[in-house]
């Protein structure tokens, strides 16, 4: 389809049809498919390759991104404070609820207290370079994989809330989601507004079914992270199902867009945020917006077992936040 038979709605801010299609975010009109800045702290000693797969993404219809204070300890963040200009229209997801911790043994801790919550927004505004965050997840750890909260981390929803939205109400940040939490919590935390959950899902990782749906429901947006199974060699793979390498053969293209093209058709809601540090690997996953799944091979693809209970980090890997 050529750029001027594409209504306005289908384009980003600066006039590129939208990677997967469009989606919504709260108020936030939105590519369907977004990017995970996560991966781009392998990317440390290479920041122009960094920053050149920032402005790709742009170029590629992409206008939302998935980040945190705690990615490589502020280098993302002010990776893309440096690539992305206020005119891309691209919307920045940040997170709070862990800090950084450098030279630590794994390199974030827990940060779930309010004072902590609000703290992590202010250094996500510098390093960022906003006067306002557009969304912010508060990170809970309610749910794997991943670190747990003890002593005094272990935070009342309702303080936590009380927290982020008087950030809202000053402005610094613009809307609420969630990360890393169950269905109750989800359900308390309605009447703050929140727009968007953030857990671990994908074909391999199916526990949060009934929350997916209870999100089409409230027209809240589903953007999950491990969306292909995540980098840690320890935890199942959307690549390794052989319904989805049979898949991409009968369909001529690769196992990873199969499994986000499968998320993309399993819900309406879906807004995806595949993380790679690879420009290939962000052409192809934006290209897996253009693959459409039969019925047959749908059902072959939902007859994947879930394998959540499998999952495993690794001794040596870190918390996956
Ligand atoms: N809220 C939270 O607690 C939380 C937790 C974890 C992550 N996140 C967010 O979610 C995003 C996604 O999660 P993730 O990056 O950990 O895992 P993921 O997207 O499931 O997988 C990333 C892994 O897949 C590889 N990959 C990406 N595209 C590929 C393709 N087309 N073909 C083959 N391999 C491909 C990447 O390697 P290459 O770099 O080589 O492409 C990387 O090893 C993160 O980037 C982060 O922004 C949030």
């Amino acid at each position: 389809m050529v750029a001027n038979s594409v209504s306005p709605a289908h384009l980003t801010a600066t006039g590129v049809a939208r990677a997967g299609g469009t989606g919504t975010m709260g108020s936030h009109t939105v590519s369907r498919i977004g990017y995970g800045a996560m991966q781009l702290e392998r990317l440390h000693a290479d920041r122009d390759t960094a920053l050149a797969l920032l402005r790709h993404l742009v170029e590629l219809g992409v206008d939302h991104v998935d980040t945190a204070q705690f990615y490589g300890n502020g280098f993302v963040n002010e990776l893309l404070q440096d690539a992305l200009r206020p005119e891309d229209g691209v919307v920045v997801v940040s997170k709070v609820g862990a800090d950084p911790n450098p030279g630590g043994p794994i390199p974030l801790r827990p940060a779930q207290r309010p004072e902590q919550l609000r703290a992590s927004v202010e250094d996500n505004l510098t390093s960022l370079g906003l006067d306002q965050i557009p969304v912010v997840n508060l990170r809970r750890l309610d749910t794997g994989p991943g670190l747990r909260a003890e002593g005094d981390q272990v935070v009342d929803l309702d303080d936590q809330l009380a927290a982020m939205t008087a950030l809202r109400e000053e402005g610094k940040i613009g809307a609420i989601g969630l990360s890393s939490v169950t269905l109750e919590v989800l359900r308390r935390a309605l009447p703050a507004g929140i727009i968007c959950v953030q857990n671990s899902y994908s074909l391999v990782s199916r526990d949060d079914e009934e929350m997916l749906r209870f999100c089409v429901g409230e027209q809240i947006a589903w953007m999950p992270f491990f969306p292909l199974g995540g980098a840690f060699p320890t935890m199942p793979k959307v690549a390794d199902e052989p319904a989805v390498t049979a898949a991409a053969r009968s369909l001529g293209c690769t196992p990873a867009q199969v499994g986000l093209a499968w998320l993309l058709q399993h819900a309406p809601n879906v807004l995806l945020i595949p993380g790679t540090a690879s420009a290939d690997h962000l052409d192809a996953n934006v290209a897996a917006g253009t693959v459409t799944l039969d019925e047959a091979t749908v059902a072959a693809l939902d007859a994947v077992r879930s394998h959540s209970g499998d999952v495993r980090l690794g001794e040596d890997s870190v918390d996956p936040a």
